[in-house]
């Protein structure tokens, strides 16, 4: 019936798997100048206009260690058998973070400590990965994927603008990164088949305090 094909629209994506309503939600996210599928107006201070400085890059690193530290302790201790299928998935940054700021120590850099926008997000993983999994899961797939996406970009332009051109170990995979991602994506849609529409709609809600904290840490590059 033609309200049985409404009820199908209704959700972009929906055909795909759960990975791509999530997609579709985060694009639609996105500033105007940050993506070409963005429906946001851009920002204040446009990332074409960002002056990257090495000491807001490094609260950008040290706070991001933070987040990633969180997500990594999170999926290991697995307080809900769902996140088991998250551990071990190559896209972990942990590690690769303290490599790069034992790099910056090396060549005289003072590390600074996690500020509090790398602190006010992990502590909001750590309560929401407990209280509520859909939502949980959305911040997963939202940070890992934008660091592989614009993440990924941004790195490379502050590199050349920076640092000489100099490759972060938290822009390198062991393996093919469209390989680790399309597993993971194989997982989560996995998860999502167990949810009920209204989980399902709530962890899509949540899109948007992913941007919220992401963004906050996001803008230390240029602070
Ligand atoms: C994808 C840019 C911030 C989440 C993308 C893509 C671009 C982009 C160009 C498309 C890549 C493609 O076509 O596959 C940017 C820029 C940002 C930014 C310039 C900030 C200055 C964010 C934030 C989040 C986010 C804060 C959420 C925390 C995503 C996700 C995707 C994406 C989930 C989809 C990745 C995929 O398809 O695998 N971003 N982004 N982005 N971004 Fe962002």
């Amino acid at each position: 019936s033609a309200a049985a094909e409404k009820a199908k629209a209704r959700y972009p994506g929906e055909k795909k798997g759960f990975v791509e309503e999530m997609r579709f939600v985060a694009m639609k996210l996105h500033t105007k100048d940050q993506s070409k599928e963005g429906e946001k107006e851009a920002d204040v201070q446009p990332i074409g206009q960002w002056q990257p400085t090495i000491e807001g890059y490094l609260k950008f690193l040290v706070d991001s260690k933070e987040v990633y530290d969180t997500m990594e302790t999170i999926v290991q201790k697995a307080a809900h058998p769902s996140y088991e299928l998250f551990r071990n998935t190559g896209l972990e940054r942990s590690e690769r973070l303290a490599k790069d700021l034992e790099w910056f120590a090396s060549q005289g850099h003072a590390i600074p400590k996690a500020g509090v926008d790398g602190t006010t997000y992990a502590k909001y993983l750590t309560e929401l990965s407990e209280t509520d999994v859909p939502a949980f899961i959305c911040h997963f797939y939202n940070v890992y994927f934008a660091h592989s996406a614009g993440g990924y970009f941004i790195g490379k332009k502050v590199a050349k603008m920076i640092l000489d051109g100099r490759e972060l170990e938290f822009y390198k995979w062991d393996g093919e990164l469209f390989q680790l991602l399309g597993a993971v994506k194989e997982n989560l849609n996995k998860v999502a088949e167990e949810w009920s529409r209204d989980e399902k709609n709530n962890c899509l809600k949540e899109t948007e305090n992913s941007f919220k904290y992401s963004g906050k840490i996001l803008r230390l590059i240029a602070s």
